[in-house]
């Protein structure tokens, strides 16, 4: 774990830390030599950063989104910190963790990932039990899944995003089962775990929260629904309408073709992931603009391009 993050940092401190270099520029001086004006980067914020005549020569070797290992001082300049930097070098992923430098859920992964299985075992149709099994035994697959986050930027954008909205989706499809009895509660969790599947490949999340080249070429839904359809051919016997059911409910769970979505629910279960995947994004972009304006006295915020409207922020009436 880091020891120095940048929303510590002081004017006058010493700097011996690792950060993202988020930004580099190299500049002519006047008077002839050259300097460069960098950014680093962890998950509390990001510090500009100084570099003079002799250590260019070191940011000349670097590129934007490695981790450095950044020695220097903490000034202030036009009211702002800076880092004027006097050595900088890359330094090996292996020697950071994730955590310190993207945004991560406040709750416990490995109990988020347990509410999950918990709901796993409730599938009784043995082709269904058979599938999500093929896919929790994978270690690799499933390290990936307590790590993505659900989104860049929209909902969820954090480490853990993706099992917190799936664990918030599965809870939801337990409530829908009290109120409309004859849903296929099999069905709705197993397709409840796997929907959003897509989104440990369509993201990186190493370093920087950003879409992968094959989330930008895919997108989540295709990327799931060969996931879950290569998955299915390995099952001897998988019964074909049921096949189709649940690789529908992966292709029409963003409900509307303006949203993303290659089909629109055709039945019962689909249209009902449709919904509370919806409401849980939306809800969970209210509660995070909420907390974003906490403290700030504002009635409104600011226009979210997302939900296409400002959020009523006031607490009291
Ligand atoms: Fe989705
Ligand atoms: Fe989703």
């Amino acid at each position: 774990m880091k020891s120095q993050y940048v929303e510590e940092l002081r004017a006058g401190q010493t700097v011996k830390e690792i950060f993202v270099l988020s930004k580099k520029s190299i500049k002519d001086k006047k008077d002839g030599g050259s300097y460069a004006v960098l950014e680093f980067t962890d998950r509390s914020g990001s510090i500009e950063g100084i570099a003079w005549d002799n250590v260019v020569e070191s940011v000349n070797m670097l590129s934007t989104g490695d981790f450095v290992f950044v020695v220097g001082n903490v000034n202030e300049y036009n009211e702002r910190l800076q880092i004027v930097v006097s050595s900088i070098k890359r330094v090996s992923e292996n020697e950071t963790e994730p955590k310190d430098f993207l945004p991560q859920t406040d709750e416990d992964i490995s109990q988020v990932f347990e509410e999950i299985n918990n709901f796993r075992s409730k599938v009784q149709n043995k082709y269904l039990k058979q599938l999500l099994e093929n896919f929790f035994d994978d270690k690799e697959l499933i390290e990936k899944f307590k790590r993505a986050p659900a989104a860049k930027r929209i909902h969820h954008a954090y480490l853990g995003g993706l099992l917190v909205h799936t664990r918030n989706v599965l809870k939801l499809a337990d409530e829908m089962k009290r109120v409309y009895e004859t849903l296929d509660l099999d069905l709705l969790i197993t397709a409840g775990i796997l929907h959003d599947i897509g989104k440990i490949y369509e993201y990186t999340y190493a370093r920087k929260l950003d879409f992968s080249t094959q989330g930008r070429l895919l997108g989540h839904i295709v990327i799931g629904y060969e996931l879950v359809a290569e998955r299915i051919k390995q099952i001897a016997d998988f019964p074909r309408p049921l096949r189709f059911m649940l690789l529908h409910m992966i292709l029409s769970h963003h409900g509307e073709y303006e949203w993303g979505s290659p089909r629109r629910p055709n039945f019962l279960e689909a249209l009902v992931l449709h919904f509370i995947d919806n409401l849980d994004s939306k809800v969970e972009i209210m509660m995070s603009e909420k907390k974003k304006n906490k403290g700030m006295e504002k009635e409104w915020s600011d226009y979210h391009p997302y939900l296409e409207r400002e959020i009523y922020l006031r607490e009291d009436y």
